[in-house]
């Protein structure tokens, strides 16, 4: 008889007490496992299939360079709000031609249009802000971002349909992430509950409100109710991109609706559609948890945020900032990258093995579910020293190593929207330190939670608004410009 193979050794605490770990601190169960095991070890939460954590580098090194075809991805549990067609269900061949399509439109060289956008949206939103006001920021940033997603994104200009669409879009987001309805999927599968859900929603029924009626109470009816005008909108706007494909739009589904795949054929418009509901997914909620860490720590170490707003009035002064000034600003870049450090918004990457795969002397069958692994990595005393210290110089001092730190994941499935959440974040920051005063609420305690397959704070960040300075806005600068010229 073949001697059975040598698995990685199994953390100790069952299957109940690592899920009561997770739910107290998501990253938990893997600083357990390592202190226990060191950088390869499995883990078994109640509900979830057996998981192989690495936080071995070379490990993680192997696992990014191995194609689409040689690991998948795993994300079985977003299988009940997005649609088949998303890249993330996507392997193989299949991937490779996504992400060909997918790509350009994100690419660092095209974000310069956008940078207005993002600017324009946050200094309407800070504009809202009264002193004394007490608001999260993790809030502040989602209606935020929502609302650049709206235009840069989907390329909806009319402000009563992208106020529309951004509220349908927060309910649906609220809904698919109660508990009851994760529960539902679990217990029944995610398909069965997406596919019910849209059978409810009957795209014939679709139609835009533009009245902005409220939603029904009825949780089902609301969420059939939402789910049908979200589809009554989107395909429209898909249809009004197809209608307008000349090169003068520039959003991404402008894009989307002109690119080709090698054999010339167009994306389909569910193709279109799941695409870019998976942008939004995958886009604000990240977004705007990291941001509300980066202010965390900024107002927690003030001589950090003295060092980023020192940095902006250098650069800047009262202006705003654009593309071109994101691309500098060393200080406000480490801030950031040290926020994702310590708290990284996915604690695992995740990745299954469709072949089997030796290492270190344990051997890993085909099907074993591999997670290189941030919640390990980014906190290793030997790779950062005094690993729980908020210390940006890290970043400032040296470059750091893609398989060591993967805020955004890595190989062919990393990040497909890393350079547009790069760009938001360091317009952001760069604004708030600007233009905004802001202390801690008294109560603010946020601490790392499961926020549905994310890791972000607790409490959203409360904040109290101390001021909020008027400086000259992009808008104010484009009509200065135009009178300038007209007289
Ligand atoms: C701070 C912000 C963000 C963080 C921390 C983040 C993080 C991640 C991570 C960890 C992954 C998985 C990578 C892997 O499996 O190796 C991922 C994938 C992805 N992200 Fe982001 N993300 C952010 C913002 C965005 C934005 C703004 C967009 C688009 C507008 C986006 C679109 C995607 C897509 C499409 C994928 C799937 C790529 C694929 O499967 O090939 N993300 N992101």
């Amino acid at each position: 008889m073949a001697p059975r193979p040598k698995l990685p050794p199994r953390a100790r605490k069952n299957a109940l007490r690592q899920l009561l770990l997770l739910i107290e601190c998501p990253y938990k169960p893997m600083w357990e496992g390592y202190a226990e095991h060191g950088p390869l070890f499995r883990v078994k939460l109640l509900g979830q299939p057996e998981w192989t954590i690495v936080g071995d580098p070379e490990l993680v090194r192997l696992l990014f360079k191995m194609s689409a075809d040689e690991a998948h991805g795993d994300s079985n549990a977003l299988r009940a709000f997005l649609g088949p067609e998303t890249i993330l269900f996507k392997n193989g061949e299949d991937h490779r031609r996504a992400r060909r399509v997918l790509t350009p439109p994100f690419k660092h060289q095209r974000l310069g249009v956008y940078a207005g956008t993002m600017i324009e949206k946050m200094d309407r939103r800070l504009e809202a802000l009264r002193p004394g006001e007490r608001v999260t920021v993790q809030s502040l940033v989602v209606d935020v971002s929502l609302a650049t997603i709206m235009e840069c994104i989907f390329g909806v200009v009319d402000e009563a349909r992208s106020r529309r669409l951004t509220r349908l879009f927060s309910e649906w987001m609220h809904t698919v992430q109660h508990p009851a309805f994760l529960f539902a999927s679990m217990a029944l599968g995610g398909e069965p509950v997406r596919v019910a859900v849209r059978a409810l929603a009957e795209r014939s029924r679709a139609r835009y409100r533009p009245d902005d009626p409220p939603l029904p109470k009825n949780p089902v009816a609301r969420l059939a109710e939402v789910v049908r005008e979200i589809d009554a909108i989107l395909f429209d706007e898909i249809a009004r991109a197809r209608a307008e494909a000349d090169d003068s739009r520039e959003d991404v589904l402008a894009m989307l609706v002109r690119a080709r795949y090698e054999d010339g054929s167009p994306l389909t418009d569910d193709d279109v559609y799941d695409q870019l509901v998976t942008f939004l997914v995958g886009g604000h909620e990240t977004t705007s948890m990291t941001m509300s860490w980066v202010v965390y720590f900024l107002l927690r170490h003030p001589a950090w945020w003295r060092a980023v707003k020192e940095e902006a009035d250098a650069l800047l002064g009262d202006r705003a900032p654009g593309f071109d000034d994101a691309q500098r600003v060393p200080i406000t870049t480490a801030v950031i990258e040290e926020a994702m450090r310590l708290r990284p918004v996915a604690a695992n990457v995740p990745r299954v093995l469709t072949q089997p795969l030796a290492y270190g002397g344990y051997e890993m069958p085909a099907g074993t579910r591999v997670f290189p692994s941030p919640s390990v990595l980014h906190f290793r005393e030997d790779l950062w020293p005094d690993p729980h210290r908020f210390d940006p110089t890290r970043f400032l001092e040296k470059k750091a190593s893609p398989f060591e730190y993967l805020p955004f994941g890595g190989g062919s499935r990393s990040c497909l929207g890393k350079p547009f959440a790069m760009l938001q974040m360091r317009l952001l920051t760069l604004r708030l330190v600007q233009r905004a005063e802001l202390e801690l609420a008294p109560d603010c305690d946020p601490k790392p939670a499961a926020l549905g397959i994310l890791t972000g704070p607790s409490d959203g960040v409360p904040i109290v608004v101390r001021k909020v300075r008027s400086l000259p806005t992009n808008e104010d600068a484009d009509l200065l410009g135009e009178s300038s010229a007209s007289s």
